[in-house]
């Protein structure tokens, strides 16, 4: 397990470049994200919590983009997309990052899950030499198990070792009594 501090932690910081930023454009337009300069994240976890419309999953969104990540979720590899509507924050976003490196990554959307449970099913439908993708996530189908066993098995199972995970919306992730595990897990991940 590594033992993550201000300087190693994955992302220590998110500044906002408003060098370039269009006028009257969402998501430039919301309050929360006018007033951004830099936020500066916590070594282990870091919460965005606010009003239904403030902005979190846009935010959170344009981390994960400019992290590499693809607007619907999955690991750095994944690059299907269903519908394209994300917004242009992560083109203007800065990530300062630490001395390590995790050796997992995975965007939990809720919204978007199921399509990156149906992108697994069909990359490993293609021919390929290598292991199937769904062996790393327990080896079980993600549309054959529920909600929550499927996000348990992927935050539990499918990342080992050191990894970074962008939960969107956890409340919708975890079965009521698997709360406290799911956060456990990834805490220790
Ligand atoms: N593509 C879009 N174009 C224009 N406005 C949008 C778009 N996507 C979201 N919005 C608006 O931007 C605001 C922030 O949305 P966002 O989904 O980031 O909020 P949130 O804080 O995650 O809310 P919730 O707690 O309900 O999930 C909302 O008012 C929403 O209607
Ligand atoms: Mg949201």
């Amino acid at each position: 397990m590594a033992i993550l501090n201000s300087n190693s932690q994955y992302i220590r910081a998110v500044r906002l470049k408003h060098e370039g930023i269009p006028h009257g454009i969402f998501p430039f337009t919301l309050p929360f994200v006018r007033n951004l300069h830099e936020l500066e994240l916590h070594p282990n976890i870091t919460y965005v919590i606010g009003e239904n419309g403030m902005g979190k999953s846009t935010l959170l969104e344009g981390i994960a983009i400019a992290y590499g990540f693809n607007p619907e979720g999955g690991t750095l590899n994944f690059n299907f997309s269903s519908f394209n509507s994300h917004s242009k924050l992560d083109e203007h976003i800065r990530l300062v990052k630490g001395t390590e490196r995790a050796r997992d990554h995975f965007f939990f959307r809720a919204e978007t899950f199921y399509n990156v449970a149906t992108n697994i099913e069909e990359l490993d439908q293609q021919p390929a030499y290598g292991p199937r993708i769904i062996d790393s996530f327990g080896g079980v189908s993600l549309h054959e198990q529920s909600h929550g066993e499927s996000f348990l098995l992927c935050s539990g199972n499918g990342l080992g070792g050191t990894a970074y995970i962008f939960w969107m919306n956890p409340r919708l992730h975890c079965p009521l009594f698997g709360k406290s595990h799911c956060l456990r897990g990834s805490m220790n991940l």
